[in-house]
């Protein structure tokens, strides 16, 4: 499909939440590049807390900790031929923000006020020129409630827990299927029954169920639409 930024349209943002797993990272990196915009993956900025405060021996529910803590970091996004990487105080961390124990924790930090509260001017700043797909868990709803588009992408667990296990299958000691749905479900949990800022849908989303789409008809259902917001 033609690259949608040169539709003579304005510049727009748009916004991917859902839950672990749903296909958000694949699409929303797809979906940027074909309309020539930036990708934020705001999961890598509360993965990046979570490595910072477990390399200082922070506990995620130390608020004074987590504040000072917040208050030194510098996180940058770089755009590299293989991806999008997360630099804190200058160090690449992205091979250290994935792993399971991250995840857990980066759930459970997120959690906390001080954490999300510094995060959110962060990332309203990496927004403000628009021209850009932001992916997460309250885009639509807390940070961007403004936002172009809103997707709320989903998919069953099962098929989340498949997809996360093909991702790791090429690690050692990856774990099995069902352990990656029990953490799935868990972080779930986690997100979408905490007070501040819950995994849901923004009410003005267009919900995509992509448990039985690949990435491509998902992405080209999302430019279908901004086509058509384009067009207005
Ligand atoms: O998308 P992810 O799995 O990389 O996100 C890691 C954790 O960060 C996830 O459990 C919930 C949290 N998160 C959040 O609370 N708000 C966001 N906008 C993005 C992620």
């Amino acid at each position: 499909m033609k690259d949608q930024s040169d539709s003579g349209g304005k510049p727009i943002l748009i916004t991917i939440d859902g839950p672990a797993g749903a296909g958000k990272t694949t699409v929303s990196r797809m979906l940027s590049d074909r309309l020539g915009y930036k990708y934020i993956d705001t999961g890598a900025l509360y993965r990046g807390v979570a490595r910072e405060a477990e390399k200082a021996g922070i506990s995620h529910d130390d608020d004074a900790g987590l504040e000072m803590l917040c208050g030194s970091l510098r996180f940058e996004f770089v755009h590299d031929t293989d991806g999008l990487h997360l630099f804190s105080n200058g160090t690449d961390i992205n091979g250290e923000i994935r792993t399971p124990e991250i995840s857990m924790l980066a759930s459970a930090v997120s959690a906390r006020p001080v954490v999300r509260k510094y995060l959110l001017s962060l990332q309203r700043e990496l927004g403000k020129e628009k021209k850009a797909v932001f992916e997460g868990r309250d885009m639509g709803t807390v940070v961007f409630p403004g936002a172009d588009i809103k997707f709320y992408l989903n998919a069953s667990v099962r098929t989340r827990a498949i997809r996360r296990y093909k991702e790791l299958s090429d690690k050692r000691d990856s774990p099995a299927i069902e352990e990656i749905e029990r953490d799935i479900r868990c972080r779930d949990e986690n997100d979408s029954t905490r007070t501040l800022a819950p995994l849901k849908p923004a009410e003005d989303a267009i919900r995509i169920d992509s448990t039985d789409l690949d990435a491509e008809s998902v992405v080209n259902l999302m430019l279908s639409h901004v086509q058509k917001h384009i067009m207005q």
